[in-house]
């Protein structure tokens, strides 16, 4: 059994390569490969090691997109879930970072199984989560590293202060199966933020948070391997701090409207190929709705001429034009998503693109909640079924 099992999707959509985006049925998920390649090299030249990049994966789910940005250099990857990171160290992916906690059995007793067979780290802010966590590493025979999680102004996940951190940090020493490697903090609150200087004063207070529990931490005799924290709106400015040792970049793969203004050395890569369902003299309707693109924090734009959506609906997608606008029913368009990861997560497939043609089929995993395929995978490889990754 491989990780083929988990997408027999794919083989609806072969019969789609070798074809041009007018054969496809729409809505259609096209991945601009070129354009991949190009950003990949982009944040890889743009950072150079120093700090490390560990993209985040739930941006595009797909193992063929993971192999290339560690081809480019990447130190590892990012997950969101454990579902991720389980289906990343099963296509042999071999150092993790869940940059969330991960907390209910299922999920945890899929940590400390991943961690048998790649280097795991997970965030935590509750010692509660940690013990359960250290249980099943022991159980596992397995080591969880683990990155106290800082809250630097997102009000999201995190502990609140150093003095938290550092009695986080003492009873985490005494936990079998554990490793402390470090802090994350993921300056989310800056990434919407267009205005370069302002975004820079937001970032560069969050790292000082960060920064400030680093110290006390190293002040009790704790090694820091690890400060994490960044995304596609501050990579630079993040990356520019000698003191991060790593940069969680997801989106800038495949961009997304909402990014685009902010991280303009990235390219559009992804868009959803539509068709004009109905024409009027002041409406153009695609059938392209919230259950095919992403619409969150921005609507979605036409890719060539950049008109913004005018609404968002369940099936449809709506854009105020005059009456000589150049579109017909029938015809097809790419549109540009609001937020790319939301995008992704709805489809199965990437119809990759070269030279106007469909190369390839790549699956999208872990899609939805997540586990379905995962958590039969896992149940065999537990009952002696699988033996390889
Ligand atoms: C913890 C964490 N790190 C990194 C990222 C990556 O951000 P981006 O997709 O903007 O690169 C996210 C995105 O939500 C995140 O939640």
């Amino acid at each position: 059994m491989t990780l083929d099992t988990f997408s027999t999707v794919v083989d609806a959509y072969r019969a789609d390569i070798g074809r041009t985006r007018n054969d496809l049925t729409t809505p259609a998920l096209l991945l601009d490969l070129p354009r991949v390649r190009k950003n990949i090299q982009t944040m890889a030249a743009s950072l150079n090691g120093a700090p490390h990049l560990r993209p985040h994966v739930k941006s595009h789910k797909c193992v063929q997109i993971a192999k290339m940005q560690i081809e480019a250099g990447a130190a590892g990857v990012t997950t969101a879930t454990v579902w991720e990171a389980a289906m990343m160290a099963r296509a042999g992916m071999d150092d993790l970072l869940i940059a969330n906690e991960v907390v209910g059995d299922e999920k945890i007793h899929c940590l400390a199984e991943t961690a048998r067979i790649a280097r795991m780290t997970v965030a935590v802010d509750h010692i509660g989560n940690a013990e359960t966590v250290s249980a099943a590493a022991q159980l596992a025979k397995a080591e969880i590293g683990v990155l106290i999680e800082v809250d630097v102004g997102m009000n999201r996940c995190g502990v609140r202060s150093a003095e938290e951190a550092r009695t986080l940090a003492k009873k985490l020493g005494s936990l079998p199966g554990l490793r402390l490697r470090g802090v994350m903090g993921y300056e989310g609150h800056c990434a919407l933020e267009v205005n370069r200087d302002v975004r820079a004063a937001k970032a560069g207070e969050a790292m000082k948070k960060l920064l400030a529990v680093v110290e006390a931490l190293e002040a009790d005799g704790f090694e820091m391997q690890v400060v994490s924290a960044g995304g596609t709106s501050t990579y630079d400015l993040t990356g520019a701090n000698r003191r991060i040792t790593e940069i969680q970049a997801g989106s800038y793969v495949f961009m997304d409207v909402t990014r685009l203004p902010i991280a303009p050395a990235f390219e559009i890569a992804l868009t959803v190929l539509c068709t004009v369902v109905s024409r009027t003299a002041d409406t153009v309707v695609l059938d392209c709705g919230k259950k095919a693109i992403g619409a969150d924090f921005m609507l979605p734009r036409l890719k060539e001429s950049g008109l913004p959506a005018r609404a968002c609906a369940e099936e449809h997608l709506l854009f105020d034009v005059d009456s000589n606008y150049p579109l017909e029913v029938g015809d097809r368009v790419e549109v540009v998503s609001g937020y790319c990861p939301i995008t992704v997560n709805i489809h199965e497939v990437y119809h990759v693109m070269e030279d106007g043609v469909v190369a390839d089929i790549w699956p999208i995993l872990t899609r939805g909640p997540g586990f379905g395929p995962l958590r039969r995978f896992i149940r065999n490889q537990r009952n002696g079924l699988v033996t390889q990754r």
